[in-house]
């Protein structure tokens, strides 16, 4: 997009055109910060179409003008993410319905209807009118569709798509009863019409209607995007997702975009825990880089210094802002970007963080650490859409969390997102690069697949593993694996289903703990692991499991580690299968993350994944590499809120801002970060 990492954000001048000298300064101090380029047009409908068909276009013309003069870039959003109260009142059907069949007033924001089409239809009206006016615009770099699309609408319109959705799919109300088990509590279907999305008990249904909505939500983005691609050729389009969003499947999402981009807002401080935040925010960043293989993202909203609508927003620490912005860079983000440029003076937002708070001046901490970002981020102009490489790719489903998460199981914690970050926290603590890949994703090129609770598996899913495994792929699977197919039918043969042959085992039950309970692991002396001399060595001592223990019987594989108390003691915990030219371990319990920690350190070892830093990190402290050759930077990060020193052996580098050399020991300031060549 552009030879240098975008560094900007949100930017909303029309709340401003009647104060003297406001939006002067404004792009004054925006040169000063080192920011090129905003996001405009957020939220802004009732300023560009004041009336139903009368468009104000000044205003943006004159911030179209003022940043190409400035050499800085427009994020052009499309304002559907907000509708104009003339909007909302004369036409009710673009006003969400509830669940329980209440019309939403006009209020708040991202509250429309999807489907109904005198919505669509507005949104495209002006969309057609941005992109005439600013698709070719020098200035402009991104289009920026609606904002943090989100939400379900039960609107009779809504309700009506959804039944000529499942006709399509199922063609029969036969293959429909079946496919949600309908007979069950007498809610056989006998006309399309009663086919519900509101009831509850019904697995099948309700992830059907989660994945019509992403449906609606797909289409709802292609005609948004088609007057762009139509008026302004060549210039990409995104939409600001959000960390792990429940309501709709990203991954169904992504081919209708050109980049992906996200908002993070992390609870920094709130928990005293800032390694298990930045671990937390490197998923992020893993998933959406991977959304589109090769590609950068970007990082199009965070804040300077504090959201307001947290319970509680501790103050970023000093260096905080600055290691948290460059981590989005190691990830693979082509910029860096804030919500908000200046705060508002009224409603909702004037408490939120911005770069210009009301004080209107850049001698703040802020200005100055916002500043910081921008020289940093100027140095690494060399990476722009340079590729971060992954040999580990960890599964994340959203089908697979929705099922998980509805079905009415003996065990309520099930915490598939949790279970998702420990897992990926062992390679977050070795500075090791991971994908985080949907269950269609292709597996050829990564050496480790990590599965989390792939409690529900689409057809084809598990011979694509098992092909994996076979061709000497390595597979890391858990608890809660292969127990329903595709549409929440539990596999005949019971878990792992389809699985059982690449994994070596079958389930035979588990045991719900309460969550103040855990049961003692031990693992088999390595003597004692036939045939298993390269696995499961690192484990020592004794692990405890939570919430699932699984009762397991072995056919082909050998157990790593076993219970160590209740009627189950000596039952496999956690085993691993030989499987053509590979291995599938299975962990059998959810076990703590020592146990985690000792068994994917092993496999990373074992597989000589590639490491950011060769040598040790200290813990809170990781590293990530990105780009090649001469342009090949290393992040190392410290999460601490006190100093890290790195021992680098006698590896030896150059410091990539000072150009300094860099060897032995490696200072790392509290949340501080280093870049480093070599
Ligand atoms: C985001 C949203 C922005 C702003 C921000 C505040 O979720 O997209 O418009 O509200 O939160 O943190």
């Amino acid at each position: 997009m552009t030879p240098y990492l975008l560094h900007g954000g949100d930017y909303n001048p029309e709340q401003w055109l009647h104060y003297a000298g406001v939006i002067d300064e404004d792009f004054r101090l925006f040169e000063r910060a080192r920011i090129n380029a905003l996001t405009v047009g957020v939220f802004s409908w009732a300023a560009l179409e004041p009336e139903e068909g009368r468009f104000e276009f000044g205003w943006l013309d004159d911030i179209f003008a003022r940043a190409e003069r400035q050499g800085m870039r427009i994020i052009l959003a499309t304002p559907s993410g907000g509708k104009p109260n003339w909007l909302a009142h004369k036409y009710e059907e673009v006003r969400r319905v509830t669940r329980d069949g209440r019309r939403e007033p006009q209020r708040t924001r991202h509250n429309h209807c999807l489907t109904s089409p005198v919505y669509r239809e507005k949104v495209r009206a002006i969309n057609v009118q941005l992109a005439r006016r600013y698709g070719r615009h020098p200035a402009l770099v991104l289009w920026h569709i609606s904002n943090e699309l989100n939400g379900y609408c039960f609107c009779p319109l809504c309700k009506q798509a959804f039944r000529d959705w499942l006709r399509a799919k199922y063609a029969t109300l036969d293959a429909l009863n079946e496919a949600w088990w309908a007979r069950f509590w007498s809610h056989t279907i006998t006309a399309w019409s009663q086919a519900d999305a509101t009831d509850d008990s019904v697995d099948g249904a309700i992830l059907d209607w989660r994945r019509f909505m992403t449906h609606q939500c797909r289409t709802f983005i292609r005609n948004e995007v088609e007057p762009l691609r139509e008026h302004s050729p060549g210039v990409p389009v995104t939409t600001n997702m959000m960390p792990f969003a429940e309501d709709y499947d990203y991954w169904e999402l992504a081919p209708e975009l050109d980049l992906i981009s996200w908002d993070s807002y992390p609870r920094w401080h709130a928990g005293g825990d800032e390694p298990r935040v930045a671990n937390e925010v490197a998923l992020s960043h893993n998933l959406f880089r991977s959304m589109k293989p090769g590609r950068p993202f970007l990082l199009i909203e965070s804040t300077p210094s504090q959201t307001n609508w947290m319970d509680v927003s501790p103050l970023k620490r000093p260096g905080l802002h600055r290691t948290a912005s460059l981590q989005a860079v190691a990830h693979g983000a082509d910029g860096v970007c804030y919500f908000q440029m200046r705060k508002g003076r009224g409603s909702h937002e004037q408490h939120h963080g911005a770069v210009i708070d009301h004080c209107g001046h850049p001698d703040t901490r802020v200005f100055r650490e916002v500043t910081a970002v921008g020289e940093a981020l100027d140095k690494l102009a060399g990476l722009v859409g340079s590729p971060v490489a992954a040999k580990v790719a960890l599964i994340y489903d959203w089908p697979n969390r929705w099922a998980l998460e509805h079905a009415a199981t003996p065990q309520r914690a099930k915490n598939y997102q949790g279970t998702v970050q420990d897992m990926h926290r062992p390679f977050w603590d070795r500075g090791i690069a991971v994908d985080v890949i949907d269950s269609a994703t292709a597996l050829a090129g990564y050496e480790l697949v990590v599965a989390p609770m792939l409690y529900l598996l689409r057809a084809g899913q598990a011979e694509r593993l098992a092909a994996f495994v076979a061709g000497g792929g390595t597979l890391v699977a858990t608890y809660q694996t292969g127990v329903v197919d595709e549409t929440t039918l539990c596999w005949r043969g019971g878990p792992p289903g389809p699985l059982r042959d690449v994994l070596g085992l079958w389930v035979e039950e588990f045991d719900a703990l309460p969550p103040d309970q855990t049961r003692r692991v031990e693992p088999v002396p390595a003597a004692g692991v036939a045939g298993a001399s390269d696995v499961g060595r690192g484990l020592t001592g004794v692990y405890h499991a939570r919430h699932y223990c699984e009762l397991a019987h072995l056919d082909t594989a050998t157990a790593l580690a076993v219970y160590a108390e209740d009627f189950y003691a000596g039952r496999p915990a956690a085993m691993v299968n030989r499987h053509g030219r590979g291995r599938a371990y299975y962990l059998a319990a959810r076990l703590d993350g020592r146990f985690l920690n000792d068994l994917l350190g092993e496999l990373a070892a074992d597989l000589q994944l590639p490491r950011a830093l060769a040598c040790p990190l200290p813990p809170g402290v990781t590293a990530q590499a990105r780009g090649e050759g001469a342009n090949r930077i290393i992040f190392a990060m410290n999460f601490n809120r006190a100093p890290a020193v790195v021992d680098l052996g006698g590896a030896s580098y150059s410091d990539a801002e000072t150009g300094a050399a860099v060897g032995g020991r490696l200072e790392l300031p509290a949340f501080g970060c280093r870049l480093l060549r070599g």
